[in-house]
């Protein structure tokens, strides 16, 4: 029996993480804390929402009053860190709120994790905190030794984060986890990062943006790997270690675009090349040895399966996509109230 927050479990990975938790222990209590943001999605709460398990809690994780009244009512054994602001794009035209929702919001977590004696706080942090490699040394990857060199507002504020979480172990013993992973795909992912886009704007048959040359390399990992592999961690990973997860399917961009394009039948003229965003990390490629060696983490999926269960998902939610598009997906939570 475990009491377990999970904060911006509204989002994309966090609501997969709570449909996959929730229903693989029954004895468990899980309380979601989300406070709704642009991001947060109700909806994709829904397989959940009547479970006798589950809680759901509208709220910052920046509001200090919140968090220690919720904290003190709920006496939580485990802290799991979703919550973020989560769009590169967002963090160059506004980095403020990514700092302090990215880092305030978790130092006031793991604050309150030491006042009330949690017995796990783990942090879900990115790839993106190494910084990039250079696109013509496959040989490289990212270690859990690798430095922090972050490139963009966004992956410095996560970077940041997990610096202060370390420390946090180091000076006060707060029982802490750290898990780095790459590109997510699955369902319910906001359309406004790649494969969503991609794949809602072919299905309307628009164009679809692709920044630079589309030549940059990303890690991709299904969602429910990355979930599997923090379920590992919280139960067998060891008190104050990192935690690289990745897919081992490293595709440039334009792969990616072309393989859902070709999946949906649909012509290639639809890409569209855009101006580079500013910073642009060229590849990321991870190194999950030590998952897989100490915690016997194996990944479920392959790009090839994940890639085509995960188009014909969007495919058949249409309506979820229209939601957010509309703005309805935004009064969910005040009519279910
Ligand atoms: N998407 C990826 O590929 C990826 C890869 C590695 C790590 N991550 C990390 O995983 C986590 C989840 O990413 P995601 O893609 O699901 O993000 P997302 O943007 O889909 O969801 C973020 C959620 O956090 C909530 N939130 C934002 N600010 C909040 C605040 N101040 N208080 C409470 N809730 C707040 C939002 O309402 C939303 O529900 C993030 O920490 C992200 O850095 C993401």
């Amino acid at each position: 029996m475990k009491k377990v927050l999970v904060t911006g479990g509204a989002g994309f990975i966090a609501s997969n993480f709570l449909h996959y938790m929730v229903d693989k222990y029954p004895n468990y209590n899980f309380v979601c804390l989300d406070a709704l943001t642009y991001a947060g999605n109700y909806n994709n709460l829904e397989p959940i929402i009547d479970k006798d398990n589950f809680k759901f809690v509208k709220g910052d994780i920046t509001d200090i009053r919140l968090v220690d009244k919720l904290f003190k009512e709920e006496n939580f054994n485990w802290v799991i860190n979703f919550a973020a602001e989560s769009h590169v794009d967002n963090s160059i035209s506004n980095p403020s709120i990514f700092l302090t929702t990215n880092i305030i919001g978790t130092q006031i977590l793991m604050d309150k994790s030491r006042k009330y004696e949690v017995e796990r706080y783990h942090q879900v942090s990115t790839d993106e905190v190494y910084g990039d490699l250079p696109l013509d040394r496959p040989d490289l990857l990212f270690t859990e030794t690798t430095p922090l060199h972050a490139s963009s507002p966004y992956s410095s504020s996560k970077a940041g984060a997990d610096l202060l979480v370390e420390s946090y172990y180091r000076t006060f013993g707060l029982p802490i986890t750290i898990s780095r992973c790459s590109n997510n795909y699955g369902p319910y992912q906001f359309p406004e990062k790649l494969i969503p886009v991609v794949i809602s704007k072919a299905l309307k048959d628009e164009l679809i943006p692709v920044y630079g040359t589309g030549k940059n390399i990303r890690d991709w990992i299904h969602v429910y790997d990355h979930n599997i592999g923090i379920d590992m961690i919280l139960h067998h990973g060891k008190v104050g270690e990192i935690y690289n997860l990745g897919g081992r399917s490293e595709r440039t961009n334009l792969e990616v675009v072309k393989t859902i394009l070709k999946y949906l039948n649909k012509s290639e003229a639809l890409i569209n090349y855009v101006t580079d965003r500013p910073g642009h990390d060229l590849r990321y490629g991870i190194d999950c040895t030590k998952i897989e060696n100490e915690l016997s983490w194996l990944r479920t999926y392959n790009f090839d399966k994940g890639i085509k269960e995960t188009i014909d998902w969007y495919t058949n939610n249409q309506n979820w996509i229209e939601d957010i598009e509309t703005g309805n997906y935004q009064k969910t939570y005040y009519q279910r109230k």
